[in-house]
Order: structure tokens, then sequence, then C-alpha cells
């Protein structure tokens, strides 16, 4: 069954009438520059095919009641002004940080009951959380008579809602992706002032998503710890994000080596990301794989957040790819997913070589998919 008819049968069997409408939104995968957008830097991300399906219909009373049916059929119902109903992080949490988020900034938000299928690994780093809650923001304005939702307003609700209701300090990339990006384009962010260029992946590139397996939590500290060490470095350097620092300036900085070598990945990251956009655009895919594997290494070296079984994967497509393209990690670390940009004709010949010979560290079947333009142009070939 498809997502939306399994959508509509979940919701029809829990409230015993058909849904009056249902929206999606789409996860992320971020092609190069992570740990950035919170350093006021530039991002280049890209909706994924999967994401947060819900069906929806209005209610007369102010109450939210709602059904994960990925979540083994859970149930939630509370009222708009009434207390939050689960812990932080808990999905029926980002529901009520939804609801209160946009109701206290005038964006709609009333009496609704939503059936949520999500179809997208959560704790991968593609921004389960953001689709989540874009999709309930979509929800909440098509439900309201006359409303047309504003894409950016409801980016910074999400935002909002991920630092209050999940303790989680992140930047702005994954909801602007989520709630802006366009199928098969990169989006090109710059976090200071939100100027958007939407950039098309050449037909001949494709992006592949594996899963490494180790489910990443940004909830335990460690996100917003990394934060804390950027607005140390740049306090210390008298700026107001590093997004104006420059390597030279780290040396005359009385800050830790720890600090130092957070802010040498910031500032090189930011560099190369503008780099990979000129390379995307002059359709340069081996310039842009060395940025990627340039971008892991420093993630990995210097921020310090990616972990072995993300490393071992990263260094195998890499090494499969070779200097046509190249593979990193994706998004936040701490584990999730791995990103790798490769010729379109390479896929089918990796996946099958990468399903044979790599499983994750737990022992399963690895779970790969094929993100954007490249997609097509691999599935004509397959045929
Ligand atoms: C998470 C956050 C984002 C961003 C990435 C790392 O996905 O939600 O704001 O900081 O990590 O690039």
């Amino acid at each position: 069954m498809s997502a939306p008819a399994a959508l509509a049968a979940g919701f029809t069997a829990h409230f015993g009438a058909a849904p009056s409408g249902t929206v999606f939104a789409p996860g992320r995968v971020n092609l190069i520059g992570d740990h950035v957008d919170y350093n006021d830097g530039l991002v280049l991300p890209m909706p994924i095919a999967t994401g947060t399906w819900i069906a929806w219909s209005p209610r007369s009373d102010n109450r939210i009641a709602a059904v994960a049916l990925d979540y083994r059929g859970e149930e939630a119902e509370f009222a708009l002004d009434g207390p939050c109903p689960a812990p932080p992080g808990h999905w029926a949490s980002y529901l009520f940080g939804m609801a209160r988020t946009c109701a206290e900034r005038d964006l709609p938000a009333g009496g609704i009951n939503l059936a949520i299928l999500g179809t997208m690994p959560r704790g991968a780093g593609l921004s389960s959380s953001a689709s989540l809650c874009v999709a309930i923001g979509r929800a909440f304005a098509a439900a309201a008579p006359g409303v047309h939702g504003d894409p950016l307003a409801l980016a910074r609700a999400a935002q909002a809602t991920e630092h209050d209701y999940a303790g989680v300090r992140c930047g702005i990339m994954d909801q602007i992706a989520v709630a802006l990006g366009q199928p098969g384009d990169a989006l090109l962010l710059d976090c200071r002032d939100l100027a958007i260029r939407h950039l098309p992946l050449p037909e001949d590139w494709a992006v592949m998503v594996v899963q490494s397996g180790v489910q990443r939590g940004l909830v335990d500290g460690q996100y917003n710890q990394r934060r804390r060490d950027c607005e140390d470095a740049a306090q210390a350097l008298g700026l107001g994000s590093l997004r104006d620092a420059a390597l030279d300036d780290l040396d005359r900085a009385a800050i830790s080596p720890v600090v130092a070598r957070r802010a040498r990945h910031v500032i090189t990251e930011i560099a190369r990301t503008r780099a990979a956009a000129e390379a995307l655009g002059a359709a340069d895919l081996p310039r842009f794989g060395a940025l990627l594997r340039a971008s892991h290494a420093s993630l990995r070296d210097a921020f310090e957040v990616s972990v072995p079984a993300v490393d071992g994967l990263v260094d195998w497509l890499n090494a499969a790819i070779g200097p046509v393209g190249g593979a990193r990690m994706t998004g936040g670390g701490f584990g999730g997913a791995v990103v790798a940009v490769m010729p379109a004709d390479q896929v089918l010949a990796i996946t099958a070589k990468l399903a044979a010979e790599r499983r994750t560290p737990g022992g399963a079947a690895l779970d790969i998919s094929i993100e954007g333009a490249g997609t097509m142009v691999a599935a004509e070939r397959t045929a």
C-alpha cells in the first residue's frame, strides 16, 4: 500500500470518518556545510523523497487528537491551552510545541484530528523532526480556510519548537530545507540573511544516502556543547559569529585547543560550501567530491562529531567511487547517515557492491536510497 493510501486508511480506522485532506513535508540530506548554520554560515541541503505524511480533519473544540501510525499507533490528545502531554523529544511534544508556537506567532493552529505517518528513518541526521514539525504546520494551515502558509514563518516556528520543546539549540538549515526546498534541487542557504538559491543537480549526478545503522540523538547535549564551543570562539575573537572569522585570527585568540579546532572546522567548512556550490554550478563532480571528502575529515578530526561506523562507511564509499565523486557524514553527526555524490552511471554497481560487502554494526542489511536528479537516470538505465 502506498504511504497516502495507508495514511487515509489509518485515519479512517482511528477517527471513524475519512480525512478532509493530506499534507506532506520531506526530510533533507545535507550535501555539505555541517555545523555552520548556527554560525551564520553557508549550507547546501536538498529535500529527500521520504518524509512525514499527515491526514487531518478540523474539530470544533480546541483539542488536538493524533495517532502516530508508524509509532505502533501511539495516541495523544490534549487541549491547546493545557499542559504538554509528553516529555521533550517525544513526537507528541513536537505536536504540542508546534501548536503552541504557531498560536503565539499568529500562524494557524486550532482544534484538529491528525494521523501521522513518517516514511523516513529517525535519528539518521535527515531531519525527521523538522519534517514532522513542518508537516504539522502545513496541516494547521490547510485546515484554516483562506490561509496561505508562509514557508519562512513556518520554518522559524519549527526551529523554535526544536529549541523550546526538544531542548536542541539547532540552526535554521533543516527547517528551511524542508519548508522551501524543491525536489531535485540543492538549496544554497546563507544562514546570515537567509538568502536562498535553488541549484538543480546535473542530470548525470546521483546522490546516495546510506544509513550507518547507528542511531543518533541530538537531545543528549553534545550538539549544544558544540554550539557553545563556537560561541566561545566567536566571543574570544570579538565577533558576532564565526562567519566573520579567518584562520589567522585563531593563532592570536586566547582559546583552548579544542575550541580552536571547532572554529577551524567552521571557517573551512563555510569556504568548502561556497566552493561546492560553484562546483555544482560548473557541473564539476570531481571537485565537488574532493570537497565532500575534506568536509568529512574536518567533521571527524576537528569538530569530532563522527563515529567509527560512519567513518568506515565513508572510507568504503570514497574508495569505491574514486576521484570522480565523494562521500561524507551528513547532518548533526554522532551516528546517522552518510551521503555520497557520484556519476549516475556508477550507482547500480556501487549499490550492489555495498549491499554485498557491508552491514550495519548490528549485522543488518544497509538501507540505501538514491535521491535527486540522478534517480531518474539510474532508473532509466536499470530498465
Ligand atoms: C542538525 C541541526 C541543524 C544543523 C545540523 C548540522 O541537523 O538541526 O541545525 O546544525 O545538525 O549541520
